[in-house]
């Protein structure tokens, strides 16, 4: 299983930017990359085609888009659909991440349409998952982890799950400097991979696990040295080609 590397840009960067960072970090990890990692870079829609294009041909090197609406065209102002993520160059799409569901008020439901949907339509699509702090003080990270799991993967066949990562984010050490500790990475990571299991009985032991929530340069190797730890989710810290490239080759 190859880890997988992803840098979520968020609400950052221009076109230009976004070019300059994508050929900066192919400068600096293009001919150092282990046969057994891939980054993925998930800019704004507005700088997708042109990462796209920094990458093309990049061996390791991949694209990917941070959110759609789950219908295929139509009369719905502002949002994006996966055909069109995919003409852009994106091969990957989040769904679920914790900004979605807490600042822009995504429900379960609507995280388990858009997941088999975006599967469906042939992308890779990475379910973001993970506890509020009030959640974890209360003892209920499991049964939070456990809903959302089976919430998002309802409409998920074992076919479509061959192209689904998942990514475990514990909302209160996202852009907070606070990274969780090991012994509760391994303790959530040993949960997903359970819940995975039983939902998906065939492929649920090979789907990738992500950590995120503050992974930075000097943490990022013992991380993903982690037992069912397949990759990072990196915000903060992926915004600069040279932080960003010491992560993945950590
Ligand atoms: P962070 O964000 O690395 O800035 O904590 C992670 C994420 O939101 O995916």
């Amino acid at each position: 299983m190859k880890k997988l590397m992803a840098a979520n840009w968020k609400m950052h960067k221009t076109r230009a930017e976004a070019r300059d960072t994508a050929r900066d970090l192919v400068g600096l990890i293009a001919d150092k990359l282990p046969q057994d990692r891939e980054v993925l870079l998930i800019p704004a829609f507005t700088a997708l085609v042109d990462v796209a294009q920094s990458l093309a041909g990049v061996p390791g090197f991949l694209t990917g888009a941070q959110n759609f609406y789950p219908e295929t065209h139509g009369a719905f102002t502002g949002e994006i659909s996966p055909a069109m993520l995919a003409d852009a160059g994106a091969t990957h799409v989040l769904t679920g991440h914790s900004e979605r569901r807490h600042v822009l008020s995504e429900s379960d439901t609507m995280v388990g349409r858009k997941t088999a949907f975006g599967l469906g339509a042939g992308l890779g699509v990475i379910l973001c998952v993970g506890e509020t702090i009030k959640e974890r003080q209360a003892s209920r990270v499991a049964e939070v982890l456990g809903r959302q799991l089976s919430a998002g993967l309802a409409d998920v066949s074992e076919d479509l799950a061959q192209r689904l990562v998942v990514a475990y984010e514990p909302v209160w050490a996202i852009g907070t400097g606070v990274t969780a500790q090991t012994s509760d990475i391994l303790q959530a990571h040993a949960l997903v991979r359970a819940k995975l299991k039983e939902l998906l009985p065939v492929g649920g032991a090979s789907v990738r696990i992500l950590y995120g929530g503050s992974v930075k340069p000097d943490n990022a190797g013992e991380i993903i040295g982690l037992d069912n730890v397949e990759g990072v989710l990196v915000g903060g810290a992926s915004l600069a080609a040279d932080s960003f490239s010491r992560i993945v080759l950590a």
